[in-house]
């Protein structure tokens, strides 16, 4: 279970915590961290805390004594949004070469080897952290869109050599290693949300109206790019027109070329700008889904 934040003020410097700091501006740097810290606490780490880079406070790095840093790349080669105070205080000339010296560090990066500048603030962060006398614990790891399994094709055998490392110099930090590394053994960790069922005469008001616009914003509550990321862009219902598949039949990848029209042409938007797709499920999955459970088609799921 992660401290609390003034659980965590005392126990920085601690050697038995690991600390995962990610930067993300689309949210897959922030599943990869939330995974490193879900395998550090199946490993047996007696705390561990995963935290937004923006916040935690740069000048508090030194009393760190392990810290694994998740950051993508975005724009052309720049740090994501939340990145960027702590890079600003890392770069001040006055920090001296033994600042981090004590801080054991492992970086890993998410990038695409189709831009010219290749996952640029891992690489860059890596080299600060270890100018200003930090060690690290393993190279840097380098995820790569253009693998046939995403950033996870580099990712999974990075923390392999992570946990190993973690565990033959630290054992107290990471003491289980086999219960991450054994395939099978099936541990569950903490649930991370909570489900509530609700009988169809038990619903609560504000379920009762089935308001698009409030369906939206409860599904766009729960996306982990927004979470981070919400500009207070209004959403969109767009029409798919093309849905061609680029890879061959048969292949791994499943990469697709989408045509999306805008009825009301009321979108404006310029190179670079990301677009996010909110999901939705088809009806008769959903159906065969609630038989196979044995569920009230009327009753109502609360996931928070
Ligand atoms: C608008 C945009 C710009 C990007 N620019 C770069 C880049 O310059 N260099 C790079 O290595 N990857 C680049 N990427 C790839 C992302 O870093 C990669 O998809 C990563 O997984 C995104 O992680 P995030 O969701 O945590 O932000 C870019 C992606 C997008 C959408």
């Amino acid at each position: 279970m992660a401290p609390s934040a003034a659980e965590s003020e005392v126990e920085a410097g601690d050697s038995g915590r690991l600390l995962v700091l990610y930067a993300s501006q689309t949210g897959n740097a922030m599943d990869a961290a939330e995974r490193v810290g879900r395998e550090a606490e199946r490993g047996g780490c007696p705390a561990v805390e995963v935290l937004s880079m923006e916040s935690f406070d740069p000048s508090c790095l030194p009393r760190e004594r392990f810290v694994v840093f998740v950051v993508s790349t975005t724009g052309q080669g720049d740090p994501p949004d939340s990145m960027k105070g702590f890079w600003k205080y890392l770069l001040q000339k006055n920090l001296s070469r033994q600042w981090l010296e004590g801080v054991h560090y492992a970086v890993f990066g998410l990038g695409d080897s189709g831009y010219q500048k290749y996952n640029f603030p891992a690489k860059k962060l890596d080299q600060r952290i270890f100018g200003l006398g930090a060690e690290r614990i393993v190279e840097k790891g380098l995820g790569d869109d253009q693998h046939p399994s995403g950033y996870e094709g580099a990712l999974d055998p990075w923390l392999l050599s992570l946990w190993k490392s973690l565990n033959e110099t630290n054992p107290s930090l990471l003491p289980r290693l086999s219960n991450i590394t054994d395939p099978n053994l099936n541990i569950l960790g903490d649930p991370k949300v909570q489900v509530t069922y609700y009988s169809s005469n038990e619903v609560p008001e504000d379920c009762k109206i089935l308001d698009p616009k409030k369906l939206i914003k409860s599904a766009r509550s729960m996306s982990p790019a927004l979470k981070l990321h919400d500009d207070g862009e209004q959403p969109h219902m767009l029409q798919m027109v093309t849905n061609l598949r680029l890879t061959k039949d048969g292949s791994d990848r499943d990469v697709r070329h989408f045509e999306l029209e805008d009825p009301s042409s009321a979108i404006s938007y310029k190179i670079g700008d990301a677009l996010e797709v909110l999901p939705s499920q088809n009806p008769s999955a959903v159906d065969a889904f609630i038989k196979h459970c044995n569920l009230d088609p009327d009753c109502y799921i609360m996931v928070c």
